[in-house]
């Protein structure tokens, strides 16, 4: 088993992005560990380009998505943990795979449509052909599995149908160049709202930073942020019913749920009866004890971007080993 996942490279990472996102990048990783499989992971920045971006800010972002990653728990001896553009055999397989691409298999592609929107004459063309180069990413490597969420199931499709036109037009049977990857589900990840606002995602783009936990923050803030939260006057429910309308407390608990692991119907049969004022502090607790260790860790990896290069340096040259056949592959299959 081999799976190959990318992530957009962001900086001023929150416990929205630790719970969402990063935290099933590690779970995942031990799971593939455990079976003796080989988990791939990278930062996206080729994809990022596809939108209007800030070039001051890319390569900041990449080494702070870097240290988040190592910092929660991805290990960059197990896993091969590089950035998309030390690896240029992505770009180049791209390359080649646009001509197996047809332009009406991308028409169909929902998320170009949303992501353009009205002005589909003015989207950059990276835009419109970047499923093709989540194709090359997870091609490159012969990758069995890739885990997809809902809005990415119709892109890993479309890495299927290239693999297999190119395999059918351009390569023998017993020897097919690409292995066409299986999607695997990753566990349903918690979605975690505002601070100060129960119905608005936790972002970095909110104003106010009270409304966000982000993982450079020290114990102290943590517990003042969390004091602070907006809740509302009711004591907490018995029963999971009882949070329905409640979007506030329904996040609090979540957040207690998702850090600790308990189920909300476990958490409110502690809880239930008593307000905020001790549940607030409980709450708080756990957000230390369990973001203290990465707090330390990722203060630490940021303030040396010579260190988190040398771990993308050494993930690059090992995902660079792992590509070179196939490419080599794909290139001598086109006759090139
Ligand atoms: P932001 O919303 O702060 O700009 P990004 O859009 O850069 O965050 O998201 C990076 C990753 O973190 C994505 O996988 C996204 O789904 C996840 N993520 C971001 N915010 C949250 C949130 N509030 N709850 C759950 N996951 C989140
Ligand atoms: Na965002």
């Amino acid at each position: 088993m081999r799976i190959v996942s990318g992530i957009q490279p962001t900086g001023n990472l929150h416990l929205g992005n630790y719970l969402g996102a990063i935290k099933n990048w590690v779970k995942m990783q031990d799971d593939i560990a455990a079976e003796g499989g080989q988990s791939l992971y990278f930062l996206a920045d080729l994809h990022a380009i596809s939108m209007p971006h800030d070039p001051r800010t890319l390569s900041a972002n990449t080494r702070e998505m870097t240290a988040a990653l190592v910092a929660c728990g991805i290990d960059p001896d197990r896993s091969i943990l590089f950035n998309q553009t030390q690896v240029p055999q992505h770009a180049e397989l791209q390359w080649l795979l646009n001509g197996t691409a047809r332009m009406g298999w991308l028409n169909r592609m929902t998320q170009f449509k949303d992501k353009s929107g009205k002005n589909r004459e003015g989207a950059s063309v990276a835009l419109f052909t970047y499923p093709v180069l989540q194709a090359a990413d997870v091609l490159l490597y012969q990758a069995t599995h890739v885990p997809v969420g809902e809005d990415q199931k119709q892109h890993l499709e479309l890495a299927r149908d290239i693999a297999q036109k190119f395999n059918n037009d351009f390569a023998s049977e017993d020897a097919p160049v690409f292995t066409l990857p299986d999607p695997i589900i990753p566990p349903e990840a918690a979605r975690i709202m505002s601070l100060r606002d129960g119905s608005a995602k936790m972002s970095k783009s909110d104003p106010s930073d009270m409304a966000r936990i982000n993982l450079t923050d020290d114990a102290d803030t943590i517990m003042k942020k969390v004091k602070k939260a907006k809740s509302d006057a009711e004591p907490l429910p018995s029963e999971k019913a009882g949070l329905e309308g409640r979007a506030e407390a329904n996040n609090l608990v979540g957040i207690y749920s998702a850090m600790t692991g308990q189920s909300v119907e476990q958490i409110l049969a502690d809880f239930g009866g008593e307000g905020f004022g001790k549940f607030k502090p409980a709450l708080g607790e756990v957000l230390v004890e369990k973001l203290a260790p990465i707090n330390e860790r990722f203060n630490e990896l940021r303030k040396d971007y010579s260190a988190l290069d040398a771990i993308l340096a050494k993930g690059a040259e090992k995902a660079r080993t792992l590509a070179l056949p196939t490419l080599h592959a794909a290139y001598d299959a086109l006759g090139l």
